[in-house]
């Protein structure tokens, strides 16, 4: 796993040490995810840019590094894709035959790899916290439980699994649909919240002893307590009360609630280790971005990915920052837009400016209103301020680049460069019509289109001379 994935947004900071017993995580994460009414897979759609699976493995890394098994089944190829790079091995459930079929397609796996203990977890729980898990399995362990399972009290059950109990010991999970009051009695406020601990060698010989005779006609891993309860295993059914992270995304409401919840932590916690966060009702921070205490932003406004704000930045308010890096003492004025960028100490930006892939502005850099870079940098001290595009290009230090500027990059085929040298001058409205390059101290004239490369210390002039020609005679009115 890319260590960049390991939660930074988890409240505790865990050591990365495997847990004591010989154990291994299932991820379960094959189903379509029919109630998304979505063509992408459910394991797949994202909380602040991060897809959810992505969240439950970072989550379950610390505890169980390269012992997690993650099945897939719906979209098997493109899951796996989006997968690249975590620290998984893939199990193919060839037809999605139930939670509980989900799980047996791992088995052989596991016992390859000689385990003791496995927590399974469903792909659609992304708030899951490594901290609660670890927690999770010091219980079961401690109170020998043969097979234990995570519960939280709900106001509405929904459409979550009904924990049964007898006498405060649980006796078994019915699925909603397959509930009936009648049979099973008063409907409980307690559920299953889909995460399980195991002794493998009790709990695996019952896998074949659950049936598919239910409402979903599936195989259902829930049976398991049942089944467990009916040959005297030791059930343990760990109550979290209404822990929100616990709560399964089945829904695009359920989904943007669960990231309500992620973006609510995330905040506070960057709160916490001293960044000045304002409106910060309206901000949006992804999982993997790192921001230094003292940095300041304002709401509304959206960073994701890899981004890194240093120490004494400010970015006000309507930017849309992802994987970007912005150095210490810069100011981000409104309404920008960076992609994969990269910002040196005490640069000016925008209001409006936009920084696409490759776009990098060195020590004190300025860039103004509607200024668009790609491929290009910017050097120390240079300055773009108004209505300019910037793309394959190298700009040295001290250059201006007046309103105006664009360079001309792609010839409808190619993508060509420009390189502007140190201290040069472009004048307002200039075309540079690239390959080109503009020596040291070099000055453009306003309103140039410059074919030709020019020289250092040299005026460019690229457009026709101004003649000054005597007005004609007014034609007479007509009356
Ligand atoms: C499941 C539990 C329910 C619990 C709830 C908690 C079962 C039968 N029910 O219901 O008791 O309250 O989670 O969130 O387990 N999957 C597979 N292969 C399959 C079917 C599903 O890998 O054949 C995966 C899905 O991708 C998903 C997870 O298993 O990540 C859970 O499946 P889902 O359909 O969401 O189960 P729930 O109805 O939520
Ligand atoms: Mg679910």
């Amino acid at each position: 796993m890319t260590s960049n994935y390991l939660h930074n947004f988890q409240q505790k900071e865990i050591e990365m040490t495997k847990h004591k017993k010989n154990c291994g995580a299932v991820i379960l994460a094959a189903g379509k995810g029919t109630r998304m009414h979505s063509p992408l897979p459910k394991v797949l759609h994202e909380l602040l840019g991060e897809p959810m699976l992505k969240l439950v493995t970072s989550a379950l890394y610390p505890l169980f590094e390269n012992n997690i098994w993650t099945i897939v089944g719906h979209k098997a190829e493109l899951v796996k894709e989006q997968m690249d790079g975590q620290p998984v091995s893939f199990v193919l459930q060839s037809e999605q035959l139930g939670t509980g079929h989900a799980f047996k397609c791992a088995c052989p796996s596991m016992a390859e790899a000689k385990l003791d203990y496995a927590l399974i977890a469903n792909g659609d729980v992304p708030l899951l916290e490594t901290g609660t898990m670890q927690s999770f399995m010091d219980k079961s362990l401690e109170e020998n439980a043969d097979i234990a399972f995570l519960t939280l009290t709900l106001e509405d059950p929904a459409a979550f699994g009904r924990v049964l109990r007898k006498n405060g010991k649980v006796s078994a999970i019915i699925e909603a649909k397959d509930y009936s009051p009648a049979l099973h009695g008063p409907e409980p406020k307690e559920i299953n919240a889909g995460i399980y601990f195991i002794n493998l060698k009790k709990i695996v010989p019952l896998l074949d002893k659950i049936g598919n005779t239910n409402k979903s006609g599936e195989y259902y891993i829930t049976d398991l307590i049942g089944l467990s309860v009916a040959e005297n295993l030791n059930v343990l059914g760990v109550n979290l009360d209404s822990d929100p992270s616990l709560l399964g995304v089945n829904n695009t409401m359920e989904l943007v609630e669960a990231e309500e919840e992620l973006r609510r932590r995330l905040v506070k916690k960057w709160q916490q280790s001293g960044v000045i966060i304002r409106n910060p009702d309206a901000v949006r921070i992804g999982p993997k971005v790192i921001l230094e205490a003292g940095a300041e932003i304002t709401g509304p406004c959206e960073l994701y990915g890899t981004t890194h704000i240093s120490a004494s930045t400010r970015i006000e308010s309507h930017c849309w920052i992802n994987d970007t890096s912005i150095a210490e003492g810069c100011h981000v004025r409104s309404f920008c837009h960076f992609d994969s960028a990269k910002v040196a100490s005490r640069c000016t930006l925008g209001p409006y400016a936009r920084l696409r892939p490759g776009a990098e502005l060195l020590e004190e850099a300025h860039i103004g209103n509607f200024v668009e870079m790609k491929k290009a940098t910017l050097g120390e001290g240079a300055k773009a301020n108004h209505l300019s595009y910037l793309g394959d290009t190298e700009v040295g230090p001290g250059a201006n680049i007046g309103a105006g500027t664009i360079t001309c990059n792609y010839d409808g085929v190619n993508k060509h460069k420009t390189v502007i040298g140190p201290s040069a001058f472009i004048g307002s409205n200039t075309a540079l019509v690239a390959p080109v390059t503009i020596g040291e101290k070099a000055l453009v004239a306003a309103g140039s289109v410059i074919t030709k490369d020019v020289p250092e210390n040299t005026l460019g002039v690229g457009r026709a001379r101004q003649v000054n020609l005597p007005r004609r005679e007014k034609t007479q009115q007509k009356k």
